[in-house]
């Protein structure tokens, strides 16, 4: 049984500033991503600091909240059967030194903070992160 879903993708300011987008837009769509919305945008930090809520009590919070609002980003919808699941495990784990051979955070990943993608890590997170980027 098919299971469509949806997920958001951040190609983040590292990637951007490496101009990577085209090259890491056409890996998901190999493998068989949908791109249903983008835009390249900058954030400030304090919409960072709300999109990343869920790691306010964690010691690196500052650090990504100021990283993630540096520079350009892309931000996507992507689509797919089992989206979330698929693309976590196309990003690859979330410290490049630990992601498999063929994921992108492995083939472009420069740190843990500079790990070139972001991706919604559950379903119910997935359609909170879509509305924070892309309210219709
Ligand atoms: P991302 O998938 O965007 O979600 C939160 C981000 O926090 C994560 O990718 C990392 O880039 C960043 N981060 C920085 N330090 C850590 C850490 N120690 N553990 C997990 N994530 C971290």
């Amino acid at each position: 049984m098919s299971n469509i879903e949806q997920t958001l993708s951040i190609i983040k300011p590292d990637a951007v500033e490496r101009n990577l987008e085209n090259e890491i837009k056409e890996i998901f769509k190999n493998n068989g991503f949908s791109i249903v919305k983008e835009k390249k945008i900058q954030i400030e930090k304090s919409e960072a600091e709300i999109f990343y809520k869920v790691h306010e009590t964690k010691p690196f919070f500052n650090e990504l909240c100021a990283y993630l609002s540096s520079g350009p980003i892309v931000v996507m919808v992507l689509e797919k059967d089992n989206a979330v699941l698929r693309n976590r495990e196309l990003m690859g784990a979330t410290n490049p030194k630990d992601a498999e051979e063929g994921t992108i955070r492995k083939k472009y990943g420069i740190s843990i903070d500079k790990n070139s993608v972001h991706g919604s890590d559950s379903v119910d997170n997935a359609k909170i992160e879509i509305n924070f980027f892309f309210k219709d």
